[in-house]
């Protein structure tokens, strides 16, 4: 949150280069924006042109030329019809400039945000993202068709006015100009003072919505924690400086309009003032000095225009800026520039699908997160074809930066991650993501039913085979339990699932994705014992014949893999298989009598609950 305020702080003056550079988004509009601008262009002409008529039919009707007034009354008839037109013409315009460029922008965005690496979004809350989509987005969109319209029209409207004032009479027109000067200052300063109560307004509105959003999350810690006085009180705080603001922001533009109306009076004045003498002098007839007379009421109208279209602008640069940083964005990962390194190589003759790999290896690796904090130095590690390795030890040792740097979420320092042999720098990310089925704790599982959800895995497979994917891992069983089965929704973020549940389909989309290299994350640490028991048999069928890296923060389930890894501080401290490792009475021996303590606490917890609990063996 904090980070939103202060980059609508830090937009001050207009930066005209920053909206230059989201120029690019009118550019595909080409057709509406040439639509818009003449229609701007045509409007600001023609409306003078009405007072103009209106005063030749007075002049005709004073001077009894009845002839005349049929002719003038159907121009200024066609004048309407022709305005009804452009105006028709222009917001049709405007609503596909809005309509193609936002739709530009969050396609760019979206495939931007795609190409991304997990370093960004490391730094940015998802929350922040979808507000660049979507509000950011839209605040630029609505605003820009508009501001063109205004900026093209304002100019020529001007120009337009004057012109037809100093065709009139241009002493008379000097007269009403003398306004301008003092017109644009008066506009400046209260534009500036509203575009600082609108920030002020925009920023305590975000704060009251993550203080309801707290308010609504929280409910329950803070009644329990007997805090709601707390946070009423500062509630209170922010409706106060909301409301002050608004205030501020009313009387502000309360004043301002009088004040831009009395300037404008003030030409009109000194025209009619000076009017009466052109009059008797006979430089102007009656209808002239009329048509004058309106067309110098007008000529405060699109300074006042043009002042508030810059002032939205300026307020929504913070969008501008935001947006733009964020298409900004490189992602750190980038493909080589050669092709695959042996593209055929290790893949079965038959089907021409990836084959199984060979080796996996860590060489000299050093990575960190923040330069001050070395996560990794040197690190060393060979894993054979076939082989399931475990990484175990305490939460912060590394497990999960190593797994990370297997899956290329991040990339070494320096040293090599190496698969086949071939550096992973030199390979696409195609090639390893087809080749990679990665299980993590938090499983994200798409809006939809569960067998699209598993399909996910390899979009190609049939019903036969998602469910033989699930059964072979020990899903089906509770997905038969379901009233629609397989095709029952799982909701958005599989929300409708117990996190066990998301956890079997998880591991059923990877078993059908028959991945070459298998990665498992504390996939099982939230899981209850029992649950955790029955998914192990679709840990086992997954690890058979491929290479898999398990961490797990119960030992329970890596006891049966090839070698198990003790990563402290990021270094390997021991290793060795189950039984090896605790005849060694080592690091691991330890760990493993902490955990067998505590779980058959738990187990006897659960079972003096329920009373029939699993075990005390079978849990660990
Ligand atoms: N995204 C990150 N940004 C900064 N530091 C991180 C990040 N992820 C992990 N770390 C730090 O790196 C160290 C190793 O973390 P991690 O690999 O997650 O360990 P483990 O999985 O063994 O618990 C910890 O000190 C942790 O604070
Ligand atoms: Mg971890």
């Amino acid at each position: 949150m904090s980070e939103t305020f202060h980059e609508e702080d830090e937009s001050r003056g207009l930066d005209l280069a920053l909206w230059r550079r989201l120029l690019r988004f009118l550019r595909p509009q080409r057709g509406p924006v040439l639509l818009l601008c003449s229609s701007a262009v045509v409007l600001a002409i023609i409306e003078p042109v009405m007072p103009l008529t209106v005063g030749r039919i007075i002049d005709a009707a004073n001077a009894g030329r009845q002839e005349d007034l049929p002719g003038l009354i159907g121009t200024y008839l066609a004048l309407i019809a022709l305005f009804g037109l452009i105006v028709f013409a222009f917001i049709r315009a405007a609503g596909d400039i809005a309509t193609g460029m936002a739709h530009d922008m969050r396609k760019e965005g979206f495939a931007h945000l795609q190409r991304l690496s997990f370093s960004f979004f490391d730094r940015k809350a998802v929350g922040w993202l979808m507000a660049r989509m979507t509000s950011d987005v839209g605040r630029i969109t609505s605003l820009a068709p508009w501001f063109l319209l205004d900026l093209t029209w304002g100019v020529f409207y001007l120009l337009s006015l004057a012109g037809w004032m100093l065709w009139l009479d241009a002493r008379l027109a000097l007269w009403v100009m003398l306004i301008v000067p003092p017109l644009v200052l008066v506009s400046a300063w209260f534009q500036r003072r509203l575009l600082k109560y609108q920030r002020r307004i925009r920023r305590t509105n975000s704060e009251i919505t993550a203080a309801y959003n707290e308010g609504i999350m929280g409910v329950q810690t803070t009644q329990a924690l007997s805090r709601e006085t707390a946070a009423l009180r500062e509630f209170q705080r922010l409706s106060d400086r909301m409301e002050v603001s608004s205030r501020r922001n009313m009387v502000t533009a309360a004043v301002y309009l009088p004040v831009v109306l009395s300037l404008g009076s003030l030409g009109v004045g000194l025209a009619l003032f000076r009017g009466g003498a052109a009059l008797e002098m006979g430089r102007l007839t009656p209808g002239e000095l009329i048509a004058f007379l309106q067309l110098a009421t007008h000529f405060s109208q699109p300074i006042q225009e043009l002042a508030a279209r810059f002032t939205e602008l300026q307020a929504a640069q913070a969008s501008a800026e935001r947006l733009q940083s964020m298409l900004d964005e490189t992602p750190d990962i980038v493909d080589p520039e050669r092709p695959d390194p042996e593209p055929f190589a290790g893949r079965r003759e038959e089907t021409g699908e990836p084959g199984p790999i060979r080796s996996v290896e860590f060489r000299a690796v050093e990575f960190h997160y923040t330069p001050e904090e070395p996560i990794l130095r040197g690190f060393d590690l060979r894993i054979g074809a076939g082989e399931s390795i475990a990484l175990v030890g305490a939460t912060g040792g590394g497990k999960s930066t190593i797994a990370g740097l297997l899956c290329r979420f991040y990339e070494p320092a320096a040293g090599q991650v190496l698969v086949d042999g071939i550096d992973l720098r030199e390979r696409s990310q195609h090639w390893l993501q087809s080749r990679l089925g990665v299980v993590l704790q938090h499983p994200h599982l798409f809006s939809g039913s569960i067998r699209e959800n598993i399909r996910y895995g390899r979009p190609g497979a049939s019903d036969a085979e998602v469910e033989e994917a699930a059964g072979r891992v020990g899903a089906d069983r509770f997905i038969r339990g379901l009233e629609d089965g397989y095709e029952s929704e799982v909701g958005e973020g599989g929300c409708l699932l117990s996190s066990g549940e998301r956890q079997f389909v998880s591991l059923a989309r990877a078993v059908l994705s028959d991945p070459a290299i298998f990665v498992m994350d504390e996939a099982t640490s939230s899981l209850d014992v029992e649950t955790e028991r029955r998914i192990q048999r679709g840990i086992d069928t997954i690890l058979r014949g491929r290479i898999s890296v398990i961490i797990a923060h119960r030992l329970a389930t890596v006891r049966r893999v090839d070698r198990i890894l003790v990563i402290e501080g990021g270094r390997i401290i021991e290793q060795g298989t189950h039984e090896e490792l605790l005849r060694r009475e080592g690091s691991y021996h330890h760990l493993y009598r902490a955990q067998f303590a505590r779980q058959s606490e738990e187990v006897r917890f659960e079972e003096g609950r329920d009373g029939d609990g699993p075990a005390v063996g079978s849990a660990i």
